[in-house]
């Protein structure tokens, strides 16, 4: 497990990544542009972001203005499905709007329900990373289903897969799945955006261990060895949300925040990857 915010860990493809990242979904203008500045002055290396985001401009800028090495950074983005059939056109924007040379991470965002177009786009990041474009190719909302095709095809499984994951909907099996195989696991709306927070015992833990409701969350993330990229616009959240290095969870404490999962997935936020996006289309994530 990490022990700092910038620490690395290994990835199944010989690279490495921090071990902790900074989400950048539903933020824009001047707001996100001071956000991703505060984060990386608290230490924060691997920014999430994505083309659907529609905030790679502002991600890139902030960055930039920042003046951290570009060595230092992760900067992760992802292709939406509608651009599978062209996927070297959407990484170039993304770059562009980023203004970097090269992507630390590149996703595809959602496995979307074509079998035979996913495994053409992951041959396509494939073909990028060998250009030097693309560090750590990798996918997202993908289930075992989606996963066992790749490794089917290409003879090693993804390094990474980004899945929904928080007290409410764990996805243990997934989780589990992607471990035993060396996929490392990001955990994206870790906070279950605001709404874990709220949760009784996720309060009674923090007043017990004079941490707050996000620090005991993200800290059950690290503690299961997830890698957890939570999202704030407020300084002083990015601040709290970076300070989770110094306690730990015992175990009956991670199982109780386990148990707070909610029955027959009912604890999920965003859509099933099997049925999303319906038909290439640009809905909400
Ligand atoms: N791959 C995918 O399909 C996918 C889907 C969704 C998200 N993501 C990625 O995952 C990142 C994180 O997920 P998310 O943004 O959906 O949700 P999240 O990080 O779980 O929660 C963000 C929400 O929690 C609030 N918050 C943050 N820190 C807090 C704190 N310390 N105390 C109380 N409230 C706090 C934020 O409000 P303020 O901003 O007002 O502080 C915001 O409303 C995204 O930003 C994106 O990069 C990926």
């Amino acid at each position: 497990m990490i022990s700092a915010i910038s620490d690395t860990l290994p990835l199944n493809n010989g690279q490495s990544m921090p071990g902790y990242g900074f989400g950048c979904y539903k933020a824009s203008g001047h707001e996100l542009a001071l956000a991703v500045r505060e984060a990386v002055a608290c230490g924060y290396r691997y920014i999430d972001t994505a083309a659907y985001y529609r905030n790679e401009d502002i991600v890139g800028r902030a960055l930039h203005a920042c003046g951290i090495p570009r060595e230092e950074l992760f900067v992760l983005s992802k292709i939406w499905p509608s651009d599978f059939g062209a996927p070297a056109r959407a990484l170039e924007q993304s770059l562009r709007l980023l203004g970097l040379e090269y992507l630390d991470g590149c996703l595809l965002h959602w496995p979307g329900m074509d079998v035979s177009r996913r495994l053409r786009v992951f041959e396509a990041l494939l073909r990028l990373q060998e250009q030097g474009k693309i560090r750590v190719p990798g996918v997202s909302n993908f289930l075992a289903e989606h996963l066992i095709p790749l490794q089917e095809n290409f003879g090693f499984w993804p390094a990474l897969n980004q899945i929904e994951i928080h007290p409410f909907f764990t996805q243990s099996a997934l989780c589990r799945f992607c471990a035993d195989r060396g996929i490392r696991v990001i955990s994206w709306s870790p906070l279950g955006r605001g709404r874990d927070l709220e949760h009784p015992m996720v309060q009674s833990l923090a007043a017990d261990l004079h941490k707050t409701p996000a620090q005991i969350v993200l800290r059950w993330h690290l503690e299961k060895g997830l890698l957890p990229i939570p999202k704030s616009v407020h300084a002083e959240r990015i601040r709290e949300n970076a300070d989770v290095f110094d306690f730990s969870l015992d175990a009956a404490q991670i199982a109780a925040l386990d148990g707070l999962e909610l029955p027959e997935g009912r604890g999920r936020m965003g859509p099933d990857p099997l049925c999303y996006p319906p038909v290439q289309s640009r809905k909400d994530s």
